[in-house]
């Protein structure tokens, strides 16, 4: 783990903005690239990083690493409309510093025997997957992405995506792929798949969970937890698993889907 201060390269809105009326509303998604050699090198698919968001607020931001190039490295963060931490984020500008520590947490974990690998990202859970995505495209193994959003306006963008993996999508609002949650696509996809790996927010899990299509499949899964320290120390992201309790940020993020229980699987 490395405490570093990064310089920033470009910081863009890559997704609009969208405003709810029974969830938190969102005033985009940014991309931010930041020069960081010493996460750059150590960093793997599904790790984290916690980020200091301006000198006022004292805990740190979790956030996936979402790309590595070089010495580089990419996070996609949503910014919440009432969000302190993630709107000063949104604000830094090519030449700023950042300060951050990580990578934190265990990452995402491709079986040496696995061929074909199914990754399934709800809304924002894209950040950690293109990561893994690309990083397997090079290693030789075949992939699917199932992408889902809740309306057109929040699906990442195909043309950002690595190519060479097989994209399927799906809205709930029916604006763009398939209608309904990305969860429901599952059952289609599942059969070729050695291994399966998702991100996405807890109702996710908690439907796909119980399939049927599921049930002798290895799912991983990038639990999000609300995070103090990131480092094992204030107990704040404690969740319980099937045999005992376990902190996200050190034991995590990645679980196994059947070891949470759905008690577990319930929005923060
Ligand atoms: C391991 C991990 C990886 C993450 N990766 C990403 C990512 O790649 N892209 C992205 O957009 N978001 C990601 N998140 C969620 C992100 O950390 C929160 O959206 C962000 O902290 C909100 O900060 P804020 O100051 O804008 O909001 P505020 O609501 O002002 O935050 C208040 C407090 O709650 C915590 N908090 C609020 N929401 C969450 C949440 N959903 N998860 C964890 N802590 C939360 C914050 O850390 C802070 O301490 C990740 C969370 C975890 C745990
Ligand atoms: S965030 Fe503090 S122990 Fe996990």
């Amino acid at each position: 783990m490395k405490q570093v201060t990064a310089k920033i390269i470009r910081n863009e809105p890559v997704l609009k903005e969208l405003a709810r009326r029974h969830a938190r509303s969102i005033s985009g998604s940014w991309l931010i690239w930041l020069r960081c050699p010493e996460i750059a090198r150590e960093v793997r698919p599904g790790q984290f990083v916690m980020v200091r968001c301006g000198e006022k607020l004292t805990l740190p931001r979790p956030f996936s690493v979402h790309r590595v190039k070089e010495n580089r490295v990419a996070l996609f963060f949503t910014v919440w409309a009432d969000g302190q931490g993630t709107h000063w984020l949104s604000r830094r500008k090519a030449g700023d510093s950042l300060e951050l520590f990580g990578p934190l947490g265990n990452g995402y974990d491709i079986y040496r025997a696995s061929k074909n690998l199914l990754l399934v990202g709800g809304g924002m859970g894209v950040a950690p997957l293109y990561f893994l995505g690309e990083q397997a495209r090079d290693q030789g193994y075949a992939l699917t992405l199932l992408l889902g959003a809740q309306t057109a306006s929040q699906l990442y963008p195909e043309k950002l995506l690595p190519s060479g993996i097989d994209l399927v999508t799906a809205t709930d609002d029916g604006t763009a792929g398939k209608k309904g949650s990305v969860s429901a696509l599952l059952p289609d996809y599942t059969s070729r798949a050695d291994q399966i790996f998702a991100c996405g927010p807890r109702a996710m899990y908690r439907a796909m969970s119980p399939m049927p299509a599921l049930k002798d499949k290895p799912v991983q899964v990038s639990l999000e937890a609300r995070m103090g320290c990131g480092l094992g120390i204030c107990y704040g992201c404690t969740v319980r698993i099937n045999n005992g309790l376990r902190q996200v940020c050190q034991d995590g993020p990645v679980f196994n889907l059947n070891d949470l229980p759905a008690e577990e699987l319930n929005p923060i």
